[in-house]
């Protein structure tokens, strides 16, 4: 209300200054105007009189002057003439009886020998006196006077001051009337809504914000309200989750107890995540620039860790939009919306990154760790490159520990192999983890890599080396045992080379228990209207578009269930999500195009005018949209030829809070360690994984609710919070090394 007020006194004011200072001209014009005008006519009836009187007034004839005085007389103009003395000779009858005995103007007139005139009330009435000399002789025998009414003049003014009045009047009314409905439907309105929601957020409902007209007033606003929301959502399902655990005296790791044991733990103590894929990356799209959530196994793991922990996540910053929203150190805070760490974006040149991360990396490591029939390439350059990346990402790590005492350095997989040594021989008193996202192969297909003792020299530099499984553990230690000189101690899993020890170990990586905080409101039906599917079955593929994935494999299965079960045709659809990947490889490209292809050749072979078998969708897609298609799907496919660990297997798991949905899972995937209750299939087995395909689809409700219910219970239990807490507590033990003292 006062706002109102405020707004409208001020809208009147600024009205009434305008208006006045306009109708103040406006009336100076006139009065100048009608004045002119009045002068104008008694110069004229003075100036004619004037000859005709002069001699009658010298001769002192009153009798002449009367007679020229009544041929000239008019009702709004009186004429007097006044003898040398400035004495009433004669006047017109209407201003006669009026006259005072002496009238200034008239002896100015008669003493200065010059014209004198001016206003004055004559009678009661404003007049405008003009007042001529007559002379003889030039000297001054008497004078002649000229009355004009001027009350005109006042009621002009009037008339202009109460026009003016009721324009200001109209103008600040209609102004004011505007001002208040732009107030009520901008402002009053929105923030009306805008209180509404806060409310509903604060009950702890999740509303989406509303739609406000103006998104530079309020988005920002809504942006900031909804992050607090967020905040306080997830403190809330934290403190809950946390209570109903205490109750019922389990001992899960969540964000909150992950954050109490950095916290006890760690005591303040600087942690460290380098990686080369960052967790957000900027892209310019239609002249705007967006935050893009990369796909990547790596970046959905780490992000809760990190949120929960705090601390810096070096990563190369390569969107196009990546300079430009960071700051000058390359630094920028995530989440944007809320703060809980650093990202430390390296800048790497087109060549460093074609050779470190195309080359070396991904045409190089990535198939000779996988070994899935795509032969390894090794260019000298490509390795250059590589160690220069490694340099490049040691030199920013040490400039982000610098003043950091025994900081926690987590270096994340194949991409910094030589990282730990770089780091270790400048800072000793870091601690150094190396986890490997990826298998390692056996010793024999490892051996073909021509760098293999400085990359196995590299990463023997971190006092700790991850795996996702024992196997790989073994793996990687019969290959240290038989390319370096070095001591394993096969009880404990270490390596010892020279002064330096390394524990090996299997840390299984998962995910948070919440895939996304705000799950979208899409239903199943939406989700089929959407996609244009009226099948009654719906199974799921999310995917980097990686030939490690076994995807025409997957498709050339679904092909053969219907095939084999045609009484399934137009009653299932498969929607593959694929995100392209590494596209400047050509065995990426031509995998790529290898799907396209299949998707094509089945939809074409079986497709029927209404049904389409294969749904395949390329392109980036957020997690909130890919968490629809978990939720909603009767089952999903993971058919990696080889893989690490595979999260897309634990994400679809944790999305299912409804315990229903059956997983098909690659037997070569890390992940079908831990859920035993998927569908096991062997990825190569075409028959095979369709036989998985029919049993997920006729498989009781009883039957895939147990299931999922205990795969829920292994990926809750054995969630990102473990894994970090158990990795950090791992390398927090690891005694620190002092120059030249020995460890104990
Ligand atoms: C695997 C690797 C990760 C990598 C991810 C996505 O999960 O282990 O290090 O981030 O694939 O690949 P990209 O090359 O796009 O980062």
């Amino acid at each position: 209300m006062k706002f109102t007020i405020r707004l409208v006194g001020a809208i009147w004011l600024s009205v009434l200054i305008v208006i006045g200072g306009f109708a103040f001209l406006q009336i100076r014009e006139e009065r100048e105007r009608l004045v002119d005008d009045l002068k104008r006519r008694a110069v004229l009836v003075g100036e004619g009189l004037k000859e005709a009187i002069e001699p009658q007034v010298a001769r002192g004839s009153t009798v002449g002057v009367e007679r020229i005085l009544k041929k000239f007389g008019r009702p709004t103009r009186g004429i007097a003439v006044y003898d040398r003395f400035a004495g009433l000779m004669v006047a017109t009858p209407d201003v006669a009886k009026l006259l005072p005995p002496s009238l200034p103007e008239v002896t100015d007139a008669v003493a200065n020998n010059a014209v004198s005139q001016g206003f004055r009330v004559v009678g009661g009435r404003l007049a405008y006196v003009y007042a001529a000399p007559l002379t003889q002789d030039e000297r001054p025998v008497g004078a002649l006077a000229v009355f004009l009414d001027a009350e005109h003049l006042q009621a002009a003014e009037w008339d202009l001051w109460w026009r003016n009045a009721l324009r200001f009047l109209a103008l600040a009314l209609v102004i004011s009337l505007i001002a208040l409905g732009l107030v009520r439907s901008s402002v009053t309105a929105p923030m009306a809504k805008m209180s509404e929601w806060t409310k509903a957020l604060r009950a702890g409902r999740y509303v989406p914000p509303p739609e406000v007209p103006d998104t530079n007033v309020f988005g920002p606003l809504a942006r900031e309200v909804a992050g607090l929301a967020r905040s306080m959502q997830r403190a809330r399902a934290a403190a809950e989750h946390e209570a109903a655990l205490r109750l019922a005296g389990e001992s899960i790791w969540t964000e909150e107890r992950l954050k109490q044991f950095v916290s006890l733990r760690l005591s303040g103590r600087l942690l460290v995540v380098v990686s080369n894929r960052e967790p957000v990356s900027h892209v310019r799209k239609g002249g705007r620039i967006q935050t893009l959530t990369p796909a990547s196994g790596l970046v959905t793991a780490m992000d809760p860790m990190m949120r929960a922990c705090g601390g810096v996540w070096v990563a190369h910053g390569s969107g196009d939009a990546d300079r430009e929203t960071a700051d000058a150190r390359g630094r920028l805070a995530v989440p944007e919306d809320d703060p809980r760490y650093t990202l430390r974006r390296v800048w790497l040149t087109a060549a460093e990154e074609r050779g470190y991360y195309y080359g070396f990396a991904n045409e190089g490591l990535w198939p000779l760790c996988h070994i899935v029939h795509t032969r390894p390439v090794f260019r000298p350059d490509d390795w250059a490159s590589y160690l220069e990346a490694n340099r490049k990402f040691a030199e920013t790590v040490l400039d982000e520990i610098r003043n950091a005492e025994e900081p926690l350095v987590l270096i994340q997989d194949y991409h910094f192999a030589p990282l730990p040594a770089l780091i270790k021989a400048e800072r000793p008193d870091a601690r150094v983890a190396l986890f490997w996202h990826i298998p390692w192969p056996n010793f024999e297909a490892f051996a073909i890599c021509p760098w293999q003792q400085e990359l196995l020299a590299g990463m023997l530099g971190a006092d700790l080396v991850g795996f996702h499984t024992q196997y790989y553990c073994n793996n990687f230690l019969e290959t240290v045992d038989r390319t370096l000189e070095t001591r394993i101690d096969w009880e404990h899993f270490t390596v010892t080379r020279g002064e330096r020890v390394t524990a090996v170990k299997p840390f299984p990586i998962s995910v948070a228990p919440e895939f996304v905080d705000d799950p979208p409101q899409r239903t199943r039906e939406e989700l089929r209207r959407q996609l244009g599917i009226s099948a009654e079955f719906l199974g799921v593929g999310v995917e980097r578009l990686d030939y490690t994935k076994g995807l025409p494999e997957r498709l050339r299965a679904i092909q053969w269930f219907f095939e084999r079960y045609p009484e399934y045709r137009e009653r299932l659809v498969f929607v593959q999500l694929g995100a392209p990947s590494r596209t400047s490889i050509k065995r990426y490209a031509e995998l790529a195009l290898e799907v396209e292809a299949t998707v094509r050749e089945v939809n074409q072979r079986l497709g029927t005018k209404g049904w389409r078998p294969i749904v395949y969708l390329s392109g980036h897609h957020e997690h909130r949209e890919i968490w629809s298609y978990y939720r909603h799907a009767d089952f999903c496919m993971v058919t990696s030829l080889h893989d690490g660990m595979n999260l897309v297997a634990k994400e679809f798991v944790s999305v299912r809070d409804d315990e229903d949905g059956v997983l098909i899972l690659s037997r070569f995937a890390g992940a079908s360690h831990e859920l035993r209750d998927a569908l096991i299939i062997n990825p190569y087995d075409l028959a095979g994984t369709a036989e998985a395909i029919r049993t997920a689809l006729e498989m009781s409700k009883d039957e895939r609710r147990a299931r999922m219910t205990r795969m829920r219970h292994v990926v809750s239990e054995h969630n990102i919070y473990r894994w970090a807490g158990l990795l950090l507590s791992e390398l927090s033990r690891i005694p620190v090394e002092t120059p030249g003292v020995k460890a104990s």
